[in-house]
């Protein structure tokens, strides 16, 4: 997600990138939005099976007693060795690994290393991959064990908070329609939206224009065409949205220290209406995404 606030991805204030605004600052970030032509949009779709297939070998390996560090290293070893890609998380802006792993009331972009996991955490692991210059960017829930009936209902409501926003997705469409319909789903449920970290605009680049704020207002802001690429990956807290980043300067956790959970996938806007790019096998087979 948007590295630190959608503030961080495109170093502006996210009160310039409200949703609607259409001031004269706000146009040139607009106008950065790229098109993904045909071949670029078929580089995308391998790029986003290629994150999906790491989450689905990932998976098992999600277990009470394994490491983070271990994870990044099965995860790590298979995008290079098997898919010939890149990790795009490794050396980028100096992050040390290839996924990042974010545990219980860490928000995102953990740090995978010694810490094991143990039966009652919950996990995010978020991969993205580069295939021949173009990324995919994913990310999902583990239960590791038995957890909670919270945590396991927190984790599902962010899950279907991210689908209420994929659902949004068609030409027309706004931005701020995405974020509104997210935000409502989640405050619904007596949740909390982190607004410091949002999605983001993806092809060649990592992080690309738009920023994609989970919250929001409806009918406000870029209108949504054809070719567009981005990610949407809502952070939802069980207490208070607030989050503060750790002296590592990477890990995101929440201000009260309450659960949070997040999940992610990578979208292309079509003719008529949206092909999510990291669907697992699962999904792929069944064709039974919520
Ligand atoms: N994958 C994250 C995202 O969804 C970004 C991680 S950047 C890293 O945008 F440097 F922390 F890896
Ligand atoms: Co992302
Ligand atoms: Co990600």
């Amino acid at each position: 997600m948007g590295l630190s606030p959608p503030v961080k991805w495109g170093l502006t204030p996210p009160m310039l990138n409200l949703p609607g605004t259409r001031s004269p600052m706000l146009m040139p970030r607009e106008s950065q939005v790229t098109i993904k032509t045909t071949e670029e949009q078929a580089l995308m779709r391998r790029s986003g099976r290629l994150t999906a297939d790491v989450l689905d070998l990932i998976a098992p390996h999600v277990q009470a007693g394994v490491t983070t560090g271990e994870l990044d290293k099965i995860c790590h070893d298979h995008i290079v060795g098997r898919q010939d890609a890149i990790p795009a998380p490794l050396d980028y802006k100096g992050f040390p690994k290839s996924i990042c792993t974010s545990i219980n009331h860490v928000v995102c972009h953990g740090i995978p290393g010694e810490k094991r996991l143990k039966s009652g955490d919950i996990v995010n692991v978020d991969v993205t991959v580069i295939k021949d210059g173009f990324h995919g960017d994913s990310s999902r829930m583990f239960p590791v064990g038995k957890v909670s009936v919270q945590a396991e209902r927190l984790c599902r409501i962010a899950h279907e908070s991210m689908w209420e926003g994929i659902r949004v997705v068609r030409p027309g469409a706004r931005l701020g329609d995405i974020g509104h319909a997210i935000q409502r789903f989640v405050e619904a449920q007596g949740y909390s939206v982190v607004r410091e970290f949002c999605g983001h605009g993806i092809g060649r680049g990592f992080h690309e224009d738009p920023q994609v704020l989970h919250y929001g207002e409806p009918g406000t802001g870029l209108v949504l065409e054809p070719g567009m690429t981005f990610t949407i990956e809502p952070m939802v807290n069980a207490g208070r949205r607030n989050v503060k980043v750790l002296p590592d300067g990477w890990t995101v956790v929440t201000k009260d220290h309450s659960l949070s959970a997040q999940w992610e996938h990578t979208v292309l806007v079509t003719e008529d209406g949206v092909e999510v790019l990291t669907l697992g096998a699962v999904d792929r087979v069944s064709g039974s995404t919520p």
